[in-house]
């Protein structure tokens, strides 16, 4: 089985090879913004337990792993919980839940409608390389508790990403219409997303290109080893810039 390996991160240089500043983790500025972005990383961390198991009733042979995988999201939660608490930070809870509402909805109405493609896009691919891109910036200039704690979770969610990838490779001659549909309503949501998180990242010292470059980079190499062809996957891609 062909699987995207977790990739080594220069933790103390940025993309450009220059020094990493910390932030200051005590900062009323970094704590406010910490407040929002904790609590996004819970929610989705939540979110992905759910999903999870949803897509377990869908995919029933399947259940007993995809049960492992949302056990591993509910471990990251209460690991996303703990750096909270250690900066002394209150998530943002309602923030966070308006933040995945769209993206929750979709994925409801494709579940409801036994749609897993659309729900594998969702919560396997979309979802976890958003986290992956997030978590691969973050390390680098996160808390040393935080930073231990989500160098455990990325591994994890490559596993994550591998699943939804293998399942869609398999049965992808009869799926990629729906796929490339559910695409081009959820990609946009993603680019949005990261939009909308772009101001409190920069507070932590996470930059935004940075954030869409690791993004693009976990997408778009699912997308090969799904065996979508370069037109089909830089059309896939250019959903988020339309
Ligand atoms: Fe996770
Ligand atoms: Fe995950």
């Amino acid at each position: 089985m062909a699987t995207i390996a977790s990739p080594e991160v220069d933790i103390d240089h940025d993309i450009q090879g220059s020094p990493l500043e910390l932030p200051d983790f005590s900062a009323e500025s970094y704590k406010d913004a910490y407040s929002r972005i904790n609590a996004i990383v819970i929610e989705g961390e939540k979110e992905a337990y759910d999903n999870y198991i949803s897509i377990g009733n869908l995919i029933p042979e399947n259940a007993a792993e995809l049960k492992k995988l949302a056990v591993m999201e509910m471990k990251h939660m209460r690991g996303f919980t703990a750096c909270g608490k250690n900066l002394g930070v209150k998530a943002d809870m309602p923030f966070a839940k308006k933040f995945f509402s769209k993206l929750h909805g979709n994925f409801q109405e494709a579940f409801s409608k036994g749609n897993i493609t659309t729900c594998l896009l969702i919560q396997a691919i979309l979802i976890e390389a958003f986290a992956i891109s997030a978590y691969n910036v973050y390390i680098r200039v996160a808390d040393p508790f935080a930073k231990k704690i989500t160098e455990g979770v990325v591994k994890d969610e490559y596993l994550h990403l591998n699943y939804g990838q293998e399942w869609l490779k398999a049965n992808l001659d009869t799926c990629k219409e729906e796929l490339i549909q559910a695409n081009k309503e959820n990609l946009p949501l993603i680019k949005s997303m990261l939009d909308q998180v772009a101001t409190d990242a920069e507070i932590l010292h996470m930059d935004k290109e940075e954030l869409m470059e690791e993004f693009m980079i976990a997408y778009q190499d699912s997308l090969v080893e799904m065996g979508l062809d370069n037109r089909q996957i830089a059309r896939m891609a250019l959903a988020a810039v339309v």
